[in-house]
Order: C-alpha cells, then structure tokens, then sequence
C-alpha cells in the first residue's frame, strides 16, 4: 500500500515515520509512504499561495499547485482514494477510521492532502475528495498533525502494523465501551492495591468484572458514544445497571396561572397514559401525579383501577405495564419523601420550564454526566398551567434549558415535552452505525 503526503512541510514527518510500530510497517513492506511539498510544484520563485477573492485576512493554497501535485503522485503510483484534512469534514472516530482502513486495503494508493493558512482553494477539495476528514471542531495551524493522528488510528486496523490484531478489536471506542482498567505489577503502587478479582485467576470472574468496570466508565464519562452505538441486550442491560434511578413527577399544585396567581390545575387523562408510556420506555421507575384535590385524584384513581382490572390487562397489556409505574401524591414534599424512603438518598431535582427566565441553575440535555456523578436519584419535575411556581424553580438543583426548534413557537404540550426530555436525556440514536 502506497500512501502519498502532500504537504507544505514535509520535514514534521520525518521522526514520525522514523518511530515504533510505522517504522516496522515500512521495513515489513506493509506500507510505504511518499511525501511531497506543494512548493516542489511550483515555478521557481512562484507562490504556491494566493490572497483570497473577496474581504477577509488569508492565503489559500493555489489550485493549480495542488492538480500538479494530485497528477505527478496517480502518474508514479496510479490512481488514488484521496482524503482531504480538514475542520470542515467528517469527524474522525473509530468507526470511520475502521471504514477508511477498508478503503485503505482495497486501494494500493491513498493520498492525504493537508493544507495550512487559511486552507485551499475550495474548489479544490470539491473536485478531488473522494473523503474529507476532521479530528475535530477545533482549528489547527495545518493539516499535518491531522494526518499523523488519522495514519495512527487507521493504520492500527491494517493487517500486518499492530503485533497482535486482538489488542485493535477490544480497545476503547471499538464496541459500546471504553477500555476496562488494566494494571500489572506493584500489586500496591502510592496506596492503591490492584483490585483482588483482577489477580484472583479465575477468567469468567475477571472477564465479568472488566465488561462491567467498561460499561460503567462509559455511562458516567462517554454516555454520547455509548448511545450512538448499537449494543446487545445484555450491553443494553449492562449499561442500564450503572444508570441512577429516575423519577417524573407532573405537577397540578403549585403552578403559576392568570395574572400571576399559583394554585392547581385539571389532569388530564391523555397526560397520564402519555407519560407513563414514555416514562416506561425510556426506564424512569415511577410517575408521579401531583394533586391536592381529592376530587382529581378520585379521576386518576379510576383510571388507574381500570388498567389495574383484569379486564384492563387482557385489554392492553403494554398499557397496564405503563400505567402500572403512576402513583398519585398530594405534594411535591410527599414525593420527596416517596423517592428517599426507596432509594436511600434525596433526588437531584431537575425542573423544567419554556421561560428563559427561569434559569437560575441551568443545564442542558446532555449534561447527564455531571448529575450522575453526584450519585443520587434524579427528578423530573413538569408543569402544567402556566408552569411551575418560583417556589419550585427555586426548590430545584437544576432547570432544564427550554426546548426550542428553529421557529420562535413555545407552546409544547407537557406530554410531548416530557417525551422530547426523555428522549434526548436517554435516548439511543446509533447514528454513527448508520453513517
Ligand atoms: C488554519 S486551518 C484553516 C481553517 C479554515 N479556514 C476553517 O475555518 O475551516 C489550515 C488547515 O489546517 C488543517 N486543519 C486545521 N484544523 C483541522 C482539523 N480540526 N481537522 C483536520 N484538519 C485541520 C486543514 O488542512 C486546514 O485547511
């Protein structure tokens, strides 16, 4: 396999294709690697960039240089499977990097085009990319880093590089999980002993202990990865297992209504069906409806009872399994108290509301890992009326930011609100399986 490098400074190259594992690959033939500088297509005391067309500070790199270049490497090493280095293109991760080291075995020449300045003619990258690579949304002086980092990751997955293929496919990144903690000898180093299990000898035993120590690193540090990834069953589980307990609870006291008032609000049927179905989906333990009127709480009651009939569970089974997780409470205290006698510890109450100004502690939908990492039981409170009362907001450890879409309407219902919420709290989307 050929690798072609153009670049405007070849010299970074040189103690990187020098060094450990890239080295050998060359000396074993697996890989070889030509690198070429933009500036050895140029004219003598020509410029291998110009200014940009238009306002703006910047030299981009000549498209002429870089056809000159393109067409001199296809002629020396035929064609080639060309990939730009650039902010603007796919973000690297592993499961990219494994499709590109295919792409990398099928082709005998693959070219890696790394600029600096301001970047290249776009034109450029439009005609000749067949792939466009990011290392991330971070802007460096060049693409040469860029490049190195990519040869690294995807080179790892070509037969022949790594020592032992076995330490490629178990490693962080390639499955839902990161790489489970690994130690070898002082058994105690500073204090910290290596865990018994690990040295105990027996390999199902161990093998246990990792999967899990895996999955739970992945829950509480990389939860993003872990959900856009296809798992089994037993990952899914697994991975579940290190998840805190969560509630719901939709509030018919305490709520702002006219002119500024705060009292309680009707239920409505559609959100006690709604919610506790999606509250069964995405895994909460338990919705609460609160109501202080026991006229309310009679019409949940019955409700209830229904699904709970026998009549009810041969009706829809899936409905009483969802309905079965509602409970009805006076107050948000009663609540409180309902979650700390299970669990053992008070919830981290996370309110919700469609006003800005509301957001004295905010958080976002993908800040699960910092109130995970406070180990506690967490809370969802949701409004009805006019959302909920100050005295809630400020009863709160965090308030969600409002859900938003590009149009400046804000009138969700709390059903579909609360199904958003979960979803984007919880929800799997393996988007990078699919890609
Ligand atoms: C200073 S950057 C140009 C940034 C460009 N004007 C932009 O805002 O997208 C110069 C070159 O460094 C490389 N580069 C910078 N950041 C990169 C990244 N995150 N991933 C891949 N290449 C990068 C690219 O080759 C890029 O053309």
């Amino acid at each position: 396999m050929n690798i072609s490098i153009l670049t405007v400074f070849s010299q970074i190259y040189d103690s990187f294709l020098q060094t450990s594992l890239i080295k050998r690959a060359q000396e074993a033939g697996t890989v070889s690697f030509d690198i070429q500088e933009f500036f050895s297509f140029c004219e003598p005391k020509e410029r291998i960039d110009s200014p940009t067309f238009g306002h703006g500070a910047g030299m981009v790199i000549k498209p002429e240089v870089v056809q000159k270049a393109v067409e001199k490497q296809e002629t020396k090493h035929g064609k080639a499977f060309k990939i730009f280095l650039s902010p603007q293109g796919k973000k690297l991760d592993q499961t990219l990097a494994k499709k590109l080291s295919q792409k990398f075995l099928e082709t005998k020449h693959v070219m890696l085009i790394s600029s600096r300045y301001e970047g290249m003619d776009s034109r450029v990258e439009e005609y000749y990319a067949d792939e466009s690579v990011s290392v991330g949304d971070v802007v460096l002086m060049g693409g040469d880093v860029p490049t190195m980092m990519l040869l690294e990751t995807v080179l790892r997955y070509v037969p022949g590089v790594v020592g032992k293929q076995e330490s490629v496919e178990y490693e962080s990144f390639s499955g839902p999980f990161v790489d489970y903690p690994q130690y070898a000898a002082p058994v105690e180093w500073n204090g910290i002993k290596v865990p018994d299990i690990v040295r105990s000898g027996d390999h199902g035993k161990v093998s246990e202990w990792r999967e899990a120590k895996a999955a739970e690193k992945t829950v509480k540090g990389h939860f993003e990865w872990l959900r856009s990834h296809l798992m089994t069953d037993e990952q899914k589980s697994l991975a579940a297992s290190f998840i805190p307990s969560h509630y719901v609870v939709l509030m018919h006291d305490e709520i702002l209504l006219e002119k500024g008032r705060v009292g309680t609000t009707s239920v409505a049927s559609l959100d006690i069906h709604d919610i506790a179905r999606s509250s069964r989906t995405y895994g909460l333990k338990k919705y609460f409806i609160v109501t202080p009127l026991e006229d309310q709480q009679k019409i949940i009651q019955k409700l209830l009872s229904f699904w709970d009939s026998d009549v009810g569970k041969t009706y829809n089974r899936g409905r009483h399994d969802a309905v079965s997780r509602v409970c009805i409470e006076p107050s948000l205290q009663d609540v409180l108290k309902r979650i700390e006698e299970e669990e053992g510890k008070n919830p981290v109450i996370i309110s919700t509301s469609a006003q800005e100004s509301d957001l004295s502690n905010p958080i976002n939908y993908y800040d699960q890992e910092k109130v995970w990492s406070l180990d506690r039981p967490v809370l969802f409170v949701l409004g009805t009326g006019r959302g909920l009362s100050e005295k809630v907001i400020k009863k709160s450890d965090f308030v969600l930011l409002p859900i938003n879409g590009f149009s400046n309407f804000n009138h969700l219902s709390v059903r579909s609100a609360a199904a958003i919420i979960f979803d984007r709290w919880f929800g799997i989307s393996t988007k990078g399986e699919h890609s």
